[in-house]
C-alpha cells in the first residue's frame, strides 16, 4: 500500500521544515511547496535523499501539484514582522490566493486541511489570556494589518470551505514559536536576542520591556500540530506556551544562557506592538491532551548551538 501523502506549503520554512520531518517520521510521503521567499533550502537539505520527500519550488498562490494528497498543511506566508513589512503584498496574497489554492487542492483530492493561523488574529488583545472565542482587537489598516488581516481572511476562507464544501478543515492559531532553523535576522524576539548576544552586540528591547510574550519551543508546537491533525476539530485551536515572560526577562535569560556580556539597549516601541500576548490553551489540553513540556531556559539551551553556528557562518561570509 502506498503511504499517505501530505502537501506542506511553506515546507522550506522554519515550522514547515520541522513539520515535514514529523510527517515523514509518522509514515507520510511529503511534498513541500515553497517559493523560498523567506525559507531556505538548507532547512530541508537533510531530506534530499529521502525518496518519500519531494520539493517543488513554486508560489503557493499557483496551482500546487497534479497528483493526489491525503492532507494539505497550508503554512506558506512570511511570518516575522520584518518579513511581512518587507513583503506586504505577498503576505496578503499568501493568505488569500494561497489559502484558496490550498483549499481547492484539498477539495479536489478529498484531503484533510490545516492552515497555520496566528495569535496575531487577536491583535493587541483586550482579553487576557486569549481564548479561541475572543474575536480580537486588530487595526485593519495599520502596518501589521497585511499579516493580521491576511490570516483573519484565511481563517474565514477556511471556515467557508468547511461550511459550503464540507472540506475537513482545521485552524491552528500558533503563538510565538522558536528554535533551530529560524532565520537569524528576521526580527523575532528570540533570534534577535540570541544573535545580538552571540555577536556581542547590545540587546534591543523596544519600549520599557514590560510587554509580555509567551514562547513555545518548536518540538512542543509540532507535537500540538500533529495531534490537532488527527482530530476533526474545525474551529480554531490555540497552540502555544502559556508561561508569560516580559521581554526584559527574556533578554536576561538569553544573556545568562549565552554567557554574553552584552548590555540591554532600549528603543521606542513600534506602532501597534501588542502589549500582552498569552494563549489560553484549555481547549488544546482538553481536546488534544497536549501541553508544552519545554520551558524557556531549556528551549534556549536546545537552540544555542544552532544560533552559534549561524552567527559563525554569518561572520565567515562577511570576511
Ligand atoms: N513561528 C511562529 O512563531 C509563528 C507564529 C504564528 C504563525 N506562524 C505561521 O506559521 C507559518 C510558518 O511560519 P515560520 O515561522 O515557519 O516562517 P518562515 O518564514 O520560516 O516560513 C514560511 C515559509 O513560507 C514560504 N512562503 C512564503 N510565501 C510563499 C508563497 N507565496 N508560496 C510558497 N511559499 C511561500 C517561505 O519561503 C517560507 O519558507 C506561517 O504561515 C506563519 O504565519 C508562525
Amino acid at each position: 500500500m502506498n503511504p499517505r501523502r501530505a502537501l506542506v506549503t511553506g515546507g522550506a520554512g522554519f515550522l514547515g521544515s520541522h513539520l515535514c520531518d514529523a510527517l515523514l517520521a509518522n509514515g507520510y510521503a511529503v511534498v513541500a511547496v515553497d517559493n523560498l521567499l523567506t525559507g531556505r533550502l538548507a532547512n530541508i537539505e537533510h531530506l534530499r535523499n529521502d525518496s518519500r520527500f519531494e520539493f517543488i519550488q513554486r508560489d503557493a498562490c499557483e496551482s500546487h501539484l497534479r497528483g493526489s494528497v491525503d492532507y494539505v498543511f497550508h503554512f506558506a506566508s512570511p511570518a516575522s514582522p520584518v518579513d511581512y513589512a518587507a513583503h506586504g503584498i505577498e503576505t496578503l496574497k499568501a493568505g488569500s490566493y494561497g489559502t484558496f489554492e490550498a483549499l481547492e487542492t484539498s477539495r479536489r483530492c478529498g484531503a484533510s486541511f490545516m492552515m497555520a493561523s496566528t495569535s496575531e488574529c487577536y491583535g493587541d488583545p483586550l482579553v487576557h489570556p486569549q481564548t479561541e472565542s475572543y474575536w480580537g482587537h486588530v487595526n485593519p489598516i495599520g502596518p501589521r494589518s497585511v499579516y493580521d488581516e491576511a490570516k483573519r481572511f484565511a481563517e474565514a476562507v477556511t471556515m467557508a470551505y468547511h461550511r459550503y464544501h464540507k472540506v475537513d478543515t482545521r485552524i491552528l492559531r500558533i503563538f510565538n514559536t522558536y528554535g533551530p532553523r529560524m532565520q537569524i535576522n528576521d526580527g523575532r524576539v528570540i533570534p534577535n536576542f540570541m544573535c545580538q548576544a552571540l555577536r556581542g552586540e547590545n540587546l534591543t528591547v523596544y519600549g520599557d520591556g514590560s510587554q509580555t510574550r509567551s514562547f513555545c519551543y518548536v518540538s512542543d508546537e509540532i507535537e500540538g500540530i500533529m495531534r490537532l491533525a488527527r482530530r476533526s476539530e474545525h474551529l480554531p485551536v490555540n497552540i502555544g506556551n502559556p508561561t508569560e515572560f516580559t521581554i526584559l526577562e527574556c533578554a536576561r535569560h538569553v544573556l545568562a544562557i549565552t554567557g554574553s556580556t552584552s548590555r540591554i539597549q532600549f528603543e521606542p516601541l513600534p506602532q501597534d506592538d501588542p502589549k500582552q500576548r498569552c494563549p489560553d490553551i484549555s481547549k488544546a489540553r482538553q481536546l488534544l491532551g497536549w501541553e508544552p513540556k519545554v520551558d524557556l531556559e531549556s528551549g534556549l539551551r536546545l537552540s544555542l548551538e544552532y544560533f552559534r553556528t549561524a552567527v559563525q557562518e554569518e561572520r565567515t561570509r562577511a570576511v
